[in-house]
């Protein structure tokens, strides 16, 4: 047993409340010092545990540090059995994910980091990750579907990420085609899905679903190339802390549901509603060439459906679109 992550789990099931060093121990059945020592290391780490003389220790409601018993707390049986793995820094947790799936881990690994020092975002983009501000996070999946199903992973997720957002910080959550999200009409997060196939059935082997989401806005702000596009989704001279865990299981709770429910699309619906373009002019930037158009739909296999200049309509399965603006 490691007397340090269980006396974490102990903290979080009584967040915000006194617990005697005692108790703990007689619970764990280790020695005082035991605890003692697991709870002076968790405040190096960074949690905010208080302690009062001769009545224990207690875990701040604002403590934001990610952890599985943080999060554990907040999901649902179904979501209880994922394997939940909590980093303070990597380079990216789709990278990592994607090294631990090809290696043959199971599906329902998660791959959580505080910082990414290397976020990867699509089109060979970066994706801005700096500590504690934001949720960096990999979900590995071994649907049995083919490569073009694979746009509902991404399209379903996003749909989990924007109702997540919406319960926990009160934003409302749009949707921009494919798998942005927008809150205030600027980015708060946006998906990553990297697949590997297998060529002689054309199904998938895996899929790393990676999602990064702004909670609150870096102290240093969003750097100068994103400063006008970027956001979060809470003031942070409001955030008062603790929630970050919470929308992460939300995020879990929300996405499961219809990952097992994916055939019937629960999710299509609600993806439309949200969507931030529908009825909207916009570029389609495709091989580097925008191309002007109207959006007339999402359909049932989420593909945008356009109506260009010339009065053309086609259905577009991938690319990149931006709103345009109106004078
Ligand atoms: C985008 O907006 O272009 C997609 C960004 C995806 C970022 C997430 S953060 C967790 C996961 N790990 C990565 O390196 N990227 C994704």
């Amino acid at each position: 047993m490691n007397v340090k992550e269980e006396v974490l789990k102990e903290f979080e099931a009584n967040r915000g409340k006194l617990i005697s060093g005692s108790e703990i121990a007689k619970k764990l059945n280790v020695s005082r010092n035991a605890v003692w020592k697991a709870v002076k290391s968790l405040q190096d780490e960074g949690y905010i545990i208080n302690s009062e003389v001769n009545k224990g220790y207690s875990l701040s409601n604002e403590n934001d540090l990610l952890s599985p018993q943080s999060i554990s707390s907040y999901l649902n049986d179904k979501t209880k059995k994922l394997k939940i793995e909590v980093f303070k820094t990597l380079e990216s947790t789709n990278t990592l994910l994607k090294n631990i799936a090809a290696k043959g881990e199971d599906e329902g690994k998660v791959i959580i980091a505080e910082e990414q020092t290397s976020g990867r975002g699509r089109f060979g983009r970066t994706f801005y990750s700096p500590a504690n501000t934001g949720i960096y996070m990999s979900i590995l999946l071994k649907p049995n579907f083919s490569a073009q199903e694979s746009l509902y992973v991404t399209t379903s997720a996003a749909v989990a990420v924007a109702e997540a957002i919406e319960k926990v910080s009160g934003c409302e959550a749009k949707i921009k085609w494919v798998n942005d999200i927008y809150c205030n009409d600027k980015k708060v997060c946006g998906i990553l899905t990297e697949a590997s196939f297998n060529i002689e059935n054309g199904m998938l082997d895996y899929v790393v679903l990676g999602i990064g989401l702004n909670v609150i806005n870096p102290k240093e702000d969003f750097p100068d190339d994103i400063k006008n596009i970027a956001s979060s989704i809470f003031n942070v001279e409001t955030y008062t802390g603790g929630l970050r865990s919470k929308l992460v299981a939300d995020i879990l709770n929300n996405f499961w549901y219809y990952y097992e429910n994916i055939k019937e699309r629960t999710f299509l619906k609600k993806y439309k509603k949200r969507s931030l373009i529908i009825g909207k002019e916009i570029n389609v930037i495709s091989s580097s060439r925008s191309k002007k158009a109207f959006v007339l739909d999402i359909d049932d296999e989420c593909r945008l459906i356009v109506k260009w200049e010339d009065g053309s309509i086609e259905a577009i399965s991938s690319g990149e679109v931006s709103i345009r603006k109106i004078n």
